[in-house]
């Protein structure tokens, strides 16, 4: 090595560090994150009030918040509330609990309603679910507990799995369809046989984990995003996308739901299957990750990569997810592989890059909900949020457990 390029070595390392996952933890600072947010919902709070609705996204170049009303259709109605619910839990400013109750209340309605579909649970668990475990309200406790009777009612046990879309049956010919995302409405099921409701309900859950496993994966842990089951003979027929490229592609956030659907599945079971499974499907997303990017393209397939839109909310489910993951692992070095992509995640989702900040009052840019319909690409939706202030709670959690274990 000449001398010039000798001398330049300390600067070529510095840059190094400043560009890689090094610099990344050292540079996250979790209170200024969760600041931030409780910023923007203040915004929000303001933008929204007296509208009696919910704040779904906002399109690529908007300034302000899309509202839906409640309605059973709506699946994401239960992810402001949560939001609502997680700011409280890190502020514990009674106003911040007056205004999630106000939210949280607002989705009564659809606490009498057969179901519809099994988006029951992300509704009514990460709104009710937080504020219960927030609360303790024994109103809130019984709601979720119908909840979770009204979601086993589409349980099939010919197939061993929930029907996740009732109104799909005929117009694709799917008679008996499961969706990846249902797996995180598994917990409802969980919570509810642990808190009293039928014991039954652990039952169906971990069978719905167990036959998904068996059928939605291909052989290298990536997910279809629908399964299409038989209802008579009880057989897998196909394995198809909804909201990904193609059928045989690797759409992220179904990929996201898969990671942190197994993951919350072996916390509730401790059955060390879904433990080496949620390994095998996360090991799976995070080697098909761009090198030092952590926030992945909307589908790891999609053919005009790297000018693809990207998911912002796949790598907020997913940061959540590893945080979990890495705290369950019976592997120390996988347990730190986990911590560390997770923080790189959260980490990217921080920046400038993938902050609204002043462009608008959500908390991240750049979600892609819809590719297939052309329906909210590169915009702000509000479960990217939801899961970006989960983990960073899961995070501050996991720190203060260090210092005061
Ligand atoms: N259907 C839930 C999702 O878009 O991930």
């Amino acid at each position: 090595m000449k001398v010039k390029q000798l001398l330049l070595l300390p600067v070529i390392l510095l840059l190094l560090t400043v560009c890689t996952g090094g610099r990344k933890e050292q540079t996250f600072d979790v209170n200024r994150e969760l600041s931030y947010c409780n910023g923007q919902i203040q915004r929000t709070l303001t933008e929204i009030s007296g509208k009696q609705m919910i704040p779904r996204n906002i399109l690529k170049g908007e300034k302000h918040w899309n509202l839906r009303p409640i309605s059973i259709g709506e699946w994401t109605v239960g992810f402001w509330p949560g939001i609502l619910w997680y700011n409280y839990e890190n502020t514990r400013n009674t106003h911040d609990a007056d205004v999630a109750t106000y939210y949280t209340d607002m989705l009564e309605p659809l606490t009498h309603l057969p179901a519809y579909d099994h988006d029951l649970g992300f509704q009514l668990f990460c709104s009710y679910g937080n504020g219960y475990r927030l609360t303790g309200k024994e109103e809130y406790k019984q709601i979720i507990l119908n909840a979770a009777d009204t979601l086993a009612t589409l349980f099939n046990p010919k197939i061993g799995t929930i029907l996740s879309w009732p109104r799909e049956v005929e117009p694709n010919n799917w008679p008996h369809n499961t969706i990846m995302d249902n797996m995180i409405n598994l917990e409802m099921l969980y919570w509810a046989a642990k808190n009293g409701g039928r014991k039954e309900l652990y039952d169906i859950a971990t069978r719905h984990a167990e036959v998904t496993m068996k059928y939605h994966f291909r052989e290298d842990g990536g997910n279809y995003h629908v399964a299409v089951y038989d209802t008579i003979t009880g057989n897998f027929l196909k394995g198809v996308t909804h909201q990904g490229y193609a059928d045989s592609t690797l759409w992220a956030r179904g990929q996201a739901w898969a990671i942190y659907g197994y993951t919350m599945v072996y916390r509730e079971t401790q059955d060390k299957r879904f433990l080496r499974f949620a390994e095998k499907v996360s090991d799976l997303y995070l080697s098909r990750l761009p090198e030092n990017n952590y926030v992945p393209y909307w589908d790891f397939d999609a053919p005009g990569i790297p000018n693809e839109p990207k998911d912002a909310s796949a790598a907020a489910i997913v940061a959540s997810a590893l945080l979990e993951l890495s705290q369950l692992e019976d592997d120390e070095a996988k347990k730190a592989a986990y911590r560390q992509a997770a923080v790189n995640m959260l980490q990217e989702l921080s920046s400038e890059e993938y902050q609204s900040r002043e462009q608008n009052p959500a908390f991240l840019l750049h979600s892609t909900g819809h590719w297939p319909k052309g329906s909210e690409i590169d915009a702000s939706i509000n479960y990217a949020d939801y899961y970006y202030l989960e983990a960073l709670m899961r995070y501050k959690s996991i720190e203060v457990s260090k210092i005061n274990p």
